[in-house]
């Protein structure tokens, strides 16, 4: 591995990847997996086992470090991303988080203006700077030319999991507060964009070469409150990163998004879009057509059925080449739909780096 390669020349290196967000077109296209740390890889259970608690793992930068380098070492993805989780934030703002063995995580859910009124914006610091820790060594550690992608959760889908207290299908809990007490869902949300700008700003001085906005669940509502609880925090997370950090591209993955994906990219600004499995390659090629005002053209990103990854074989060869010639002369990442699953077999992910590269198999 490239230890301080980069500080070791002077020209920057030319990461595919960021080549692509900046609106070129590169044949084949950079790839890495949504989820590609994780418990699929032998490596990573391990290093988990060692760790303790998942969020042990999340807050030890020697350890976190090493699980985000594991795929990259097995397959050399063009991207690396920080190995983090979304509920990171509501952990820092003094809500409890668990993760339970086997169920998920377990938050202590939010009930009233009053719960939200407890968040103490100021206590997130420590926690923020021991994740900016791993992004620190992550930068030396990686290959020159492997971008590292920074995230957080869209605060939508944070809100979701802190009122909900866990996942949920339907996100029920979040959307029936934000009908039944709009002004105090707004500070939820004003707190978040607030937080989530602070975090990805900390990750982007660290090293991040860019960031991923995750709104797993923005399609969980109606057009007029997407506008109203997607776009618009989106939109103000993207013009303060903006703001302080010209230039640095941001990826919106609004899951779920539909018919509105487009609307999203017109709105809030981002510079690239991450497709969900059930986008038709026709939508994904129309998105990434479009051009953001004043810079570039927008890139896409997706968008194959992590189940196909399980299953490998023809049928995902053959999706693999659907994929490709979609999307093929457009700025475009190769990515799933969304993330990979634990029965995903490791030899599967490496055929499908082959086939996207390329190299036969
Ligand atoms: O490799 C990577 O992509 C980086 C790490 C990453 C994790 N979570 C690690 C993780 C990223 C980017 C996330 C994002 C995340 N976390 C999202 C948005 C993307 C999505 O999948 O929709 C959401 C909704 C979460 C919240 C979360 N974290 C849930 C619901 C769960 C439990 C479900 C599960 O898969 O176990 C987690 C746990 C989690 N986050 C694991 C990993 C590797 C598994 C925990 C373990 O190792 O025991």
């Amino acid at each position: 591995m490239g230890r301080n390669a980069e500080t070791a020349t002077s020209v920057a290196p030319a990461r595919r990847f960021l080549q692509v967000l900046g609106g070129q077109a590169l044949d084949p296209p950079p790839v890495w997996l949504m989820r590609q740390a994780g418990r699929y890889l032998p490596e990573y259970r391990e290093v988990r086992a060692k760790a303790g608690g998942f969020l042990d793992l999340c807050y030890s930068p020697d350890l976190a470090a090493e699980v985000t380098l594991q795929p990259i070492r097995r397959y050399g993805f063009d991207a690396a991303i920080l190995f983090s989780d979304i509920l990171i934030v509501p952990d820092a703002l003094g809500q409890g988080v668990r993760f339970v063995e086997g169920e998920g995580p377990r938050l202590d859910a939010l009930t009233s203006a009053a719960d939200i009124a407890k968040l103490d914006q100021a206590a997130t610091a420590k926690k923020f700077s021991i994740i900016c820790e791993t992004v620190a060594r992550l930068r030396s550690d990686l290959p020159p030319e492997t971008a590292l992608i920074g995230f957080c959760g869209a605060p939508w889908t944070v809100a979701t999991y802190m009122i909900g207290g866990r996942g949920s299908p339907d996100q029920a809990k979040a959307r029936l507060f934000a009908y039944r007490e709009p002004e105090a869902f707004g500070r939820l949300m004003d707190t978040l964009v607030d937080v989530s700008v602070d975090y990805l700003s900390q990750q982007i001085l660290a090293g991040a070469d860019c960031v991923q906005i995750f709104d797993s669940w923005a399609g969980s509502l109606p057009d007029d409150e997407f506008a109203r609880w997607v776009i618009g925090p989106t939109k103000r997370m993207v013009a303060a990163l903006e703001s302080r950090h010209q230039g640095i591209p941001v990826i919106g993955f609004p899951r779920g998004a539909g018919v509105n994906a487009a609307r999203y990219v017109r709105e809030t600004g981002v510079n690239a879009i991450g497709c969900d499995t059930a986008e038709p390659l026709g939508a994904m090629r129309n998105l990434a057509q479009m051009r953001r005002k004043g810079s570039g053209a927008i890139a896409a990103q997706g968008n194959l059925d992590p189940l196909l990854l399980v299953s490998g074989g023809e049928a995902l060869d053959r999706r693999v080449e659907e994929i490709l010639e979609a999307m093929d002369g457009l700025p475009f990442i190769f990515n799933l739909g969304h993330g990979i699953v634990p029965e995903t077999p490791p030899d599967n992910v490496a055929r499908l780096v082959a086939r996207v590269r390329g190299n036969g198999v």
